[in-house]
């Protein structure tokens, strides 16, 4: 899966910049708070917005303190899948509890030197695990590759059958990055600048898609 991240798109013309990446599974939307990350993005008002202009599920990534208290209202907006950070809370399953109870699926997002082992045991209450491999905040860093150790570590349990996730990855995907990414097990991928810096955003996208498939 291609999930186009919008931080890298025209925030004054969003039902535009969603339209021209026709194609991809998921909308990547990173909420920042400049509290968890040191840069301040936007929040449930332009989700509720963004819903009524695309089809294409969106995929929030929030960036914030107190996931508890903001993520499963996102759920609850329509959004189809909300990820919080393992650093933000000390109860992640009761908040992926609640953003399920609230109709989204729920996903855990690790940066890029937060280890996966602590929370291996809990990863069954997650659809989606997103590795993060840049240092959650800004669009158009480089991909830190040693973080493909977590995504193999998880892809091996699910292929064993003791998980069912979507393994997820954000930060410097572009066409030199996703092919390894794609061997380390990674199902979705996350791209900002490499698709939105490109003229032809839908072609991009599946040219992404091709390279990850091989
Ligand atoms: C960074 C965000 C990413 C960002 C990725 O904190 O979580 O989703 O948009 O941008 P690129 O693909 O440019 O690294
Ligand atoms: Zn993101």
């Amino acid at each position: 899966m291609i999930a186009p991240s919008i931080l890298s798109a025209d925030f004054a013309n969003l039902a535009r910049e969603t339209a021209a990446i026709e194609g991809a599974d998921w909308v990547h939307v990173d909420v920042m708070d400049n509290h968890f990350v040191p840069n301040l993005t936007l929040g449930l008002p332009v989700v509720q917005s963004l819903l009524q202009a695309t089809d294409i599920p969106l995929d929030c990534h929030l960036m914030i303190t107190d996931p508890g208290r903001w993520a499963p209202p996102y759920a609850e907006a329509g959004a189809y899948n909300v990820t919080f950070h393992a650093e933000a809370t000390d109860d992640p399953v009761a908040v992926a509890r609640d953003i399920h109870a609230a109709g989204g699926k729920a996903g855990l997002a690790v940066k890029p030197n937060t280890p996966i082992e602590p929370y291996l045991e809990i990863l069954r209450n997650f659809d989606t695990l997103l590795v993060m491999s840049v240092e959650p905040g800004f669009g158009g860093q480089s991909f830190i590759a040693h973080v493909l150790d977590k995504a193999r570590t998880v892809r091996r349990l699910v292929d064993a059958g003791e998980l069912r996730l979507v393994v997820e990855i954000d930060g410097g995907i572009n066409m030199d990055t996703i092919e390894q990414s794609a061997e380390a097990g990674v199902d979705c991928f996350v791209a900002g600048s490499a698709v939105y810096g490109a003229a032809d955003r839908a072609a991009t996208v599946e040219a992404l898609r091709r390279k990850a498939i091989g």
